[in-house]
Parts: structure tokens; C-alpha cells; sequence
């Protein structure tokens, strides 16, 4: 697609007010047991995925084998964090995009706290882990037990994804073992009459794949067949998959990367997005497998190192989206 086309396609789905549909959307439901599983049941669960990346950019996983204790303890440990006082917090407040643990309060209308996000480098645990807060006391270890596991499960569904594709089971399978991790712990207040709808406006993600957990409703995904923000329903012990700009990349556009955003709800909401991609400065490319004459190759090879100086950048001077920059023009 040309690259003018795709801005006039985040245009359109950026403006501030847009339709939501009435009904909340029925996403995909992967049974991640059967991935473990062998021969037949493991490669209908492969296509059903593809099949959802395809259609959808998310799918959402049940059976995914995390003790309901993990999750809770760390969304639980996430609010416990926000709920410290305005100085604690303040120890890691920064808005250097580069830092390996940032918090930062987002305040809409200026005067109205909508969200709050601490973000830091999870993987590999023991490089980072010395940098996430000391408070409150089992900020760490229940963190640290969840993003473990989120891990384990981001590299299946990630093999997964990529024989959905057609990938040998080899294929990046060193590099995004060594691969990067950045959780997103994200508090949302609850929606005053005054305040604004948002809590965080749309976006994609820039990983190959997104795994959100969240404590109730509030994610919106934007729908490109109906051409409206769609409510994703709250379904208990279940985990929301997401596809990034990089796995758009590495597809050559055949996964589109999803844009999302989250609302206010009537009461507060903590959500854990945690991002999984290749290490900080390896470049992330399109599948040679995936480049023919009828598809010639999209996308700019570019890194998560990449990514950082375009937001830095971006913020300074406004402008347009990650993956407009990466989009060659001309297909
Ligand atoms: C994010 C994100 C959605 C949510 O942190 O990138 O999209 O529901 N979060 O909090
Ligand atoms: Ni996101």
C-alpha cells in the first residue's frame, strides 16, 4: 500500500470522535493446550491463529497455564504501585524514552489524570530487574513471576505465528529466544462526568506481538472491515494477543499490526501489556520467503533501537506513525 494511502488511513481512524459499534466484537478463541499438543490438533490451532491474525490482528488465549494467583498478583502488585504517593512515584518519572524503567502521569484536559504507565525492560530478568521499584515490597517477585511466564507463552504463540506463515520452525528462533521484553503496566482512572473519554489514544505497538492482561473492560480495537472501534469483551482468564509493527514487517503486510485504545471506565482499571520482539539493536526484516512479484517487499528493515529515535523525534516535532516511516513506496 502506498505510504500517502496509510496516512490518510490513520487519519481517519485518529480523529478524536469515532463510531463504536453497539455490539462488543467476537474475537478469535485460541485454546493454547492445543499448541502443545502434536500433529493435527497443534496444526488446526496454527491455522486458526493465522487465520486470526489475518482477519482480526488479535485473537484472544484461554488455557494459557498461568495460576490465576500470578495474574492477580501482578495487576494487583501494578495499582499497589500507583496508589504510592505522588513522591515515590516521582523517583523513576521521566520522560526520556530510553530509560529502563519510566513512570509518567498523562494528564488530559490538564487538569485530569487519565492514565498513568510505569514501563521497564523485563527480559533477560536478571540485566533489568535491579532497576524496578523497591516498593511496594513484592512489586518484584510478583512482577518478575508474571513476565516470566507471559514470556514463555509470547515465544510459543510467536513459533505459532510464524509457521502460520509458512516459516520453518527454525526461523528466528535464536534471536527471539534472545529477544526483548518491555511491560507496560498502565492505571487508569475512573471517568468523571468532566473528564475525557480516552485513557490512551490510538496507536499500534511497535514489538512483533502484544499480550495484555487486564483487571476489566476498556480495550477498543479499531475494525478496518466496518470501519469502527469495537469494545473488547471482558472474558475471564483470558489473555488478549495483539500483532505489532514488526510482525506487520516481518509478514510483509500480510498480519497487519492492530490499532487499538483504551477508554475510562466507571471505576479504575490496571492493565499489564507486555511487548515481545528481537533484542535492541537487531534489525527486523521481511521474510525473504514472503517477498515475490506480486508482493514485492513493503517495508524498511529497522530495529526496536530505531523505533526509540523515531518516537523521540516524533515527539519533538510531531508527525506521522512508526510504520508510515518504515513503508517503501511504490507498492
Ligand atoms: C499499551 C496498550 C491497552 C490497555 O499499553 O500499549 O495499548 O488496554 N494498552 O491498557
Ligand atoms: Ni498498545
Amino acid at each position: 500500500m502506498a505510504a500517502a494511502q496509510e496516512m490518510v488511513g490513520l487519519a481517519r481512524i485518529t480523529r478524536p470522535v469515532l463510531q463504536v459499534a453497539a455490539e462488543p466484537v467476537s474475537l478469535p478463541v485460541i485454546d493454547l493446550g492445543q499448541l502443545r499438543k502434536h500433529s493435527r490438533t497443534r496444526s488446526l490451532a496454527i491455522q486458526e491463529i493465522g487465520r486470526a491474525c489475518e482477519r482480526h490482528g488479535c485473537f484472544q488465549v484461554i488455557n494459557h497455564g498461568i495460576h490465576e494467583s500470578v495474574t492477580w498478583g501482578a495487576l494487583e502488585a501494578a495499582s499497589d504501585f500507583f496508589n504510592l504517593s505522588s513522591e515515590e512515584k516521582a523517583e523513576f518519572e521521566s520522560k526520556d524514552l530510553r530509560k529502563p524503567v519510566r513512570y509518567e502521569a498523562v494528564y488530559k484536559n490538564d487538569c485530569h489524570k487519565a492514565r498513568e504507565l510505569l514501563k521497564h525492560y523485563a527480559h533477560p530478568l536478571g540485566e533489568w530487574i535491579h532497576f524496578w521499584p523497591m516498593t511496594p515490597q513484592r512489586y518484584r517477585e510478583r512482577m518478575g513471576r508474571y513476565g516470566r511466564v507471559v514470556r514463555k507463552i509470547a515465544l510459543l504463540l510467536m513459533d505459532s505465528i510464524l509457521e502460520s506463515l509458512g516459516l520453518g520452525p527454525a526461523y528466528l528462533k535464536e534471536k527471539l529466544e534472545e529477544g526483548m521484553q518491555v511491560m507496560v503496566m498502565n492505571g487508569y482512572s475512573e471517568r468523571s462526568r468532566s473528564a475525557p473519554v480516552l485513557g490512551l489514544a490510538p496507536h499500534s505497538d511497535y514489538g512483533c506481538i502484544t499480550i495484555l492482561l487486564q483487571s476489566c473492560k476498556g480495550l477498543h480495537i479499531f475494525d478496518e472491515e466496518s470501519e469502527c472501534w469495537r469494545e473488547v469483551p471482558e472474558v475471564p482468564d483470558t489473555l488478549h494477543v495483539h500483532i505489532g509493527d514488526h510482525l506487520e514487517v516481518m509478514s510483509n503486510g500480510k498480519y497487519k499490526r492492530l490499532v487499538h485504545r483504551a477508554v475510562l471506565n466507571s471505576r479504575t482499571r490496571t492493565s499489564i501489556a507486555s511487548i515481545h520482539g528481537l533484542s535492541m539493536n537487531e534489525k527486523v526484516t521481511t521474510a525473504e520467503e514472503l517477498v515475490d512479484e506480486q508482493h514485492p517487499k513493503g517495508y524498511r528493515d529497522s530495529s526496536f533501537l530505531d523505533f526509540l529515535d523515531f518516537i523521540t523525534s516524533k515527539n519533538k516535532t510531531g508527525g506521522s506513525n512508526f510504520i508510515d516511516s518504515l513503508m517503501l513506496t511504490g507498492n
